[in-house]
């Protein structure tokens, strides 16, 4: 499942990002690369361990788990500290597929990649180009968000980021292992607990069958979860 999920940052906090990240020193991205995607990868990105990096990248994680729709799409069990990468004169990142397993340098976290992120930091209006075109079983999808939106998918998809032929666009990217490790179930616990929240809404919380239902998705998500 491709989820948008709006306002993860808010423009003041885009805009604080921006600053402090703007300001640091960025290097080649192929230095986070598997050898594979080395080969399609044209872009700059932070160092993994810069201070704004690190600094940025907390403010995003606290944003996530603090955003409703993120935790009942991702069911999030590790994040990986957020990266950054900036594209540019007719920087682009050809097709591929990202690596099964990310360990962050220093070896603080390692994660099964089970979902990509990749949450925009710039005005669609501020470059041309650098459409994020992900593969799923219903074709390719074209995603090109305002800044502070991000875009969740499963990590197995094919993806490629389009050459950014003006201005520049700078994101942040990153990777989740799931409680959910197969994204058919994650996807079917997530449509459930969105209908569940609206049926809540309409009969109340303590409503018998909201109640009922309730108890199945926590059933279902026990069946399934990993720790
Ligand atoms: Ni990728």
């Amino acid at each position: 499942m491709m989820l948008h999920v709006p306002e993860v940052l808010t423009k003041a906090q885009v805009a604080e990002v921006r600053a402090v990240i703007d300001a640091a020193e960025w290097v080649d991205g192929n230095a986070t690369s598997g050898s594979q995607s080395a080969l399609a990868k044209r872009n700059e990105q932070l160092p993994e361990d810069s201070e704004a990096a690190r600094w940025a990248g907390e403010l995003i994680q606290d944003a996530l788990a603090r955003n409703p729709l993120f935790v009942a799409a991702a069911l999030p069990q590790k994040v990986f500290p957020p990266l950054f990468n900036r594209y540019a004169g007719g920087q682009t990142f050809g097709r591929h597929v990202d690596n099964a397993i990310r360990q962050s340098r220093g070896g603080g976290t390692r994660i099964r990649t089970d979902l990509s992120a990749t949450l925009f930091l710039s005005e669609p209006d501020d470059y041309d180009g650098g459409e994020l075109t992900v593969d799923d079983t219903f074709g390719a999808h074209q995603v090109k968000l305002p800044a502070g939106d991000m875009i969740l998918y499963p990590s197995s998809s094919l993806h490629e980021v389009e050459p950014v032929t003006r201005g520049a666009r700078v994101c942040s990217f990153f990777w989740m292992q799931s409680l959910v490790r197969e994204d058919a179930r994650r996807t079917l616990l997530f449509e459930m607990d969105i209908a569940i929240q609206r049926l809540a809404t309409r009969l109340g919380q303590g409503e018998e069958s909201v109640v009922a239902l309730t108890g199945t998705y926590h059933n279902l998500l026990r069946m399934w979860a990993e720790l």
